[in-house]
């Protein structure tokens, strides 16, 4: 099966074959998302909450997110790997950001980079990456680098105002050379909308049916997240987690195990 590209998921907009996004942190599970056919995997900054138990994304930083796109990368045959550039890793300078970019492709294996905000803010930091042969994911909506400001975690784009700036983002960050724009926690019928009006996919996150391809965080899809509307969860790896470290406490104080099984004579 032949590896896939940023430019063959960009691609995909045109013949409407829908792209399954997920995020993975570790080895064995970016393994298995892998074979089971996920066209992309992210190591999102998410692995600050779900893995590290941040309270926000904001104390992820560069060598956190190396250490974690290393082992996703090592693990991954097909899918595109992309980076999630952490809070001030691209705010700072397009310097900084290309060098922080280059080092999750030449150190860690990623092949994409994703960075939240508009083109208006950001748009000489994603040229310098892109001028390096770097492809970048734009994200816009809910950006949670930016809980501060926006208030906490709450649907994004539901007033005239905030629908128009996102359209406006959205179309900037197409415009700007991005290969493909995650629209998180926003009104399904703008995330359609914006779906119609750009050229590249949309990859939704709360974002509604309409958009060319979807992304969920790991942990939310196998009940080991919080509860959110928008994650479905697929199979409770929460309990079946659970019940065997239940299980192997019971059956070590009982003496149940080891058995001669799993002894050497
Ligand atoms: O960090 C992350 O996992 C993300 C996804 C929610 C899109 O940015």
């Amino acid at each position: 099966m032949p590896r896939i590209t940023a430019v063959s998921l960009r691609d995909r907009k045109s013949n409407g074959d829908k792209i399954a996004v997920l995020t993975a942190y570790d080895f064995p599970t970016a393994k298995l998302m892998d074979a089971a056919g996920v066209d992309a995997i992210l190591v999102g900054d998410s692995c600050g909450m779900v893995v590290m138990g941040m309270p926000d994304t904001t104390g992820v930083t560069m060598d956190m997110m190396l250490h974690h796109v290393k082992i996703v990368s090592r693990a991954v045959k097909h899918a595109l790997v992309i980076a999630d550039m952490p809070f001030l890793s691209y705010q700072v300078s397009p310097e900084e950001a290309l060098r922080n970019a280059g080092r999750f492709v030449s150190e860690a294996g990623a092949q994409a980079v994703k960075l939240e905000g508009p083109a208006e803010k950001f748009g000489p930091a994603i040229k310098a990456i892109l001028d390096a042969g770097i492809p970048v994911m734009g994200h816009i909506g809910l950006t949670p680098q930016s809980v501060h400001q926006i208030g906490g975690y709450k649907v994004q784009g539901r007033d005239p105002d905030s629908k128009a700036r996102l359209r406006e983002e959205a179309l900037g960050l197409a415009r700007a050379g991005c290969f493909a724009l995650v629209l998180e926690c926003i009104p399904a019928a703008l995330a359609a909308e914006i779906t119609e009006s750009i050229s590249i996919p949309t990859i939704g996150i709360g974002a509604g049916p309409h958009c060319d391809g979807q992304v969920l965080v790991m942990h939310d899809m196998l009940g080991l997240g919080k509860y959110t509307k928008f994650a479905k969860v697929y199979g409770d790896a929460g309990a079946l987690m659970s019940k065997a470290f239940a299980d192997y406490v019971s059956e070590v104080k009982s003496g149940a195990f080891p058995t001669p099984e799993h002894s050497f004579e």
